[in-house]
């Protein structure tokens, strides 16, 4: 009986996803994505990619201040997993356009004037041309940019989100450094917790000398907690992997042209990421639709007054206090309006 009355409410759930038709997963020559309501989806429908507007930054700039990102179609509260442009926010009145540039990039116009605003940078030089590209967004969450000039070949990546990351690493993404290359994909957190998409001070990445990952101080070397060497199977600092966790794997790939963390899910419905949090915590959740939260299935360093700094100057972490955080005595919060979101970083200062 119930499991009969589960398999209707699957079942209903499929017919409504199936109705929602109509939506694409391509950005090509000719098709833009236009308009501040008009989404990418993914063919499995996992994730869905637009633009929008951070509440906080809106009462700021008078509702005109755009960002272009991905997130989970299945979670209530826009849970963005990429952002294009957290530090170099849309500020024009008109809404912007997602499409592919002459030189066969991708970019996002302003309407009004035709200008650019973001692009991938990537089409140049590669002989690519507009009629030749296109973007895609995957099921596994990745904006790709294909030129599929070659018709005897596969199509070719000229770009991917994957590579470059903002605070959140989703199954089968990569961790860490290509060595030819030289490009390191980082986390890289949130300024505030619920705030504008705007890159803060922490940073989880590979450390090549033990090698490791760590999480530090994105603009100096001040480490504040680190994974510890690789044994094979997991890191000894995260215990909470050293069993078998059913559906999830798990490597670090350490070669002669890469140096990466990797996990896969091998359960497709399975909504999950490992995100760095805007109080410098690693932590990996997945998502339960019956609670509609998220379940955190460990969090590192484990104790949040372990994370370097995360108070700011001048102030106290302590467990036993509601907030965290205080000042010092004989000091007061440098901007209570930052402190209110949950940016520390300017601390506290002399009464
Ligand atoms: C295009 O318009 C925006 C405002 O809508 C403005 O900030 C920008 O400078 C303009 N660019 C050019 C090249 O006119
Ligand atoms: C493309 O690359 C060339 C040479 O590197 C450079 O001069 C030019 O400004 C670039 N064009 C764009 C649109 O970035
Ligand atoms: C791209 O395709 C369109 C429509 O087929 C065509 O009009 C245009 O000339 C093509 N552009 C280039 C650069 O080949
Ligand atoms: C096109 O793809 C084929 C098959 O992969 C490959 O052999 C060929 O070198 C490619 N051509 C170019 C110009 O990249
Ligand atoms: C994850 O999946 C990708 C694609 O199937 C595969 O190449 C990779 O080896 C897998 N990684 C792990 C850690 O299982």
């Amino acid at each position: 009986m119930a499991a009969a009355l589960l398999l209707v409410l699957v079942f209903a759930a499929l017919c409504l996803c199936v109705g929602g038709a109509g939506s694409t997963d391509t950005v090509s020559a000719g098709r833009p994505l236009a308009g501040g309501d008009a989404r990418l989806v993914s063919n499995n429908r996992k994730f869905a990619l637009g633009f929008f507007q951070s509440q906080q930054a809106s009462e700021e700039f008078g509702g005109s201040k755009w960002y272009l990102g991905i997130w989970f179609s299945a979670v209530p509260d826009l849970t963005t997993v990429w952002v294009a442009n957290g530090a170099n926010p849309i500020l024009d009145g008109a809404s912007p356009e997602l499409a592919i540039s002459a030189d066969g990039d991708l970019a996002v116009f302003n309407r009004a004037n035709a200008t650019i605003t973001w692009s991938t940078k990537s089409a140049n030089g590669s002989g690519s041309t507009a009629n030749d590209t296109s973007a895609v967004l995957l099921n596994s969450g990745n904006l790709v940019l294909l030129d599929a000039s070659n018709h005897s070949g596969q199509p070719r990546i000229l770009w991917q989100s994957f590579d470059h990351p903002t605070d959140t690493l989703l199954p089968s993404a990569k961790l860490g450094r290509d060595k030819l290359t030289g490009l390191n994909r980082r986390l890289v957190s949130n300024k505030t917790p619920a705030g504008p998409p705007s890159p803060g001070a922490y940073c989880y990445e590979v450390d090549s000398a033990t090698p490791q990952l760590v999480l530090k101080l994105c603009d100096s070397s001040a480490t504040y907690w680190a994974t510890g060497s690789w044994n094979g199977k997991y890191f000894a600092a995260i215990p909470e992997l050293s069993g078998n966790v059913p559906t999830f794997q798990l490597a670090f790939v350490d070669n002669g042209r890469e140096e990466y963390l990797q996990y896969n899910v091998t359960d497709e419905a399975v909504v999950t990421r490992n995100i760095i949090d805007a109080a410098g915590q690693n932590k990996h959740q997945v998502w339960l639709d019956a609670s509609r939260g998220w379940l955190t299935l460990y969090a590192t360093p484990k104790g949040q007054c372990d994370v370097y700094g995360v108070c700011g100057p001048n102030t106290v972490c302590a467990y036993s206090l509601r907030p965290l955080c205080s000042c010092m005595k004989g000091f007061s919060v440098w901007s209570p309006e930052d402190w209110a979101q949950g940016d520390r970083s300017g601390g506290c200062v002399r009464c």
